[in-house]
């Protein structure tokens, strides 16, 4: 069992966020979904640098989950031609401010170019330590838990592990966040309540916050409401 002192609040260490309503708000503007995800760009690069004023220093964004593979074809491609040219375009910029960027999801279905350039991003930024961005494309926790629990049993079957020694730690140690240490708060735009299969098994004690405004237009000041509402927060983790 993790031992889990309460932590004072004040700057959570670790924001997710999931970034949700960029098709909402395109529709509202009268523009096509895919300007709404451009603008969603533009919302995450204005909070990596909030974030980083804050004080925050892990991130992690729900970019793409294993069930957008459902929407129209030429939104899901033109979404992954973002995510490349953010990979490609926001490099030196992201290595100078010390950000260390992380991939996590399933690599296996993705357009080449784009895991090329998430991983040529990922070499780039390996020795930045101002802070971890973390991006979720093509993610599910329930996969991720699937795959850990293969693992795990990989590990026993082939001796090296016994059932007993499977414990949070082990259990946490095969995540793709493995050594990355819990969110402490989740932030949602768009309105809606929910955790949508992200990180279920990270944010067993993540407080919760949810906004109306649609990630497009989430700024500094969004990001200071949500740090501001974790702060008056007491974290007891069930005790
Ligand atoms: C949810 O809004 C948002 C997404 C499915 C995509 C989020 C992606 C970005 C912000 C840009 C990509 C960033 C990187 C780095 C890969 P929605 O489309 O579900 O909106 P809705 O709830 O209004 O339908």
């Amino acid at each position: 069992m993790i031992e889990r002192a309460p932590v004072a609040t004040g700057v959570p260490r670790h924001v997710a966020i999931i970034m949700d309503g960029n098709r909402r708000w395109a529709r509202t503007h009268g523009y096509p979904a895919l300007e709404g995800h451009r603008r969603g760009m533009e919302a995450l690069e204005r909070t990596i640098d909030a974030a980083q004023r804050t004080g925050i220093t892990m991130l992690t964004v729900y970019a793409f989950s294993e069930e957008n593979w459902s929407r129209e074809g030429g939104e899901v491609f033109g979404l992954f031609g973002l995510a490349e040219s953010f990979a490609r375009d926001k490099a030196a910029s992201l290595a100078a401010r010390g950000v260390r960027v992380r991939m996590i999801g399933r690599r296996d279905r993705l357009p080449r170019g784009v895991v090329e350039a998430f991983r040529a991003l990922e070499d780039r930024t390996v020795s930045c330590t101002a802070m971890t961005l973390t991006i979720a494309v093509d993610y599910g926790a329930r996969t991720e838990l699937r795959d850990a629990c293969r693992a795990l049993a990989r590990d026993v079957a082939d001796g090296r592990l016994a059932p007993d020694q499977i414990d949070e730690d082990a259990i946490a140690g095969k995540l793709w966040t493995a050594g990355m240490p819990d969110p402490d708060l989740v932030v949602r735009t768009g309105g809606e309540l929910r955790l949508s299969n992200f990180l279920l098994y990270q944010c067993a004690y993540a407080e919760l916050w949810s906004t109306l405004e649609p990630w497009p237009e989430f700024d500094a000041a969004t990001l200071d409401r949500a740090v501001d509402a974790y702060a008056t927060r007491e974290r007891r983790f069930g005790r």
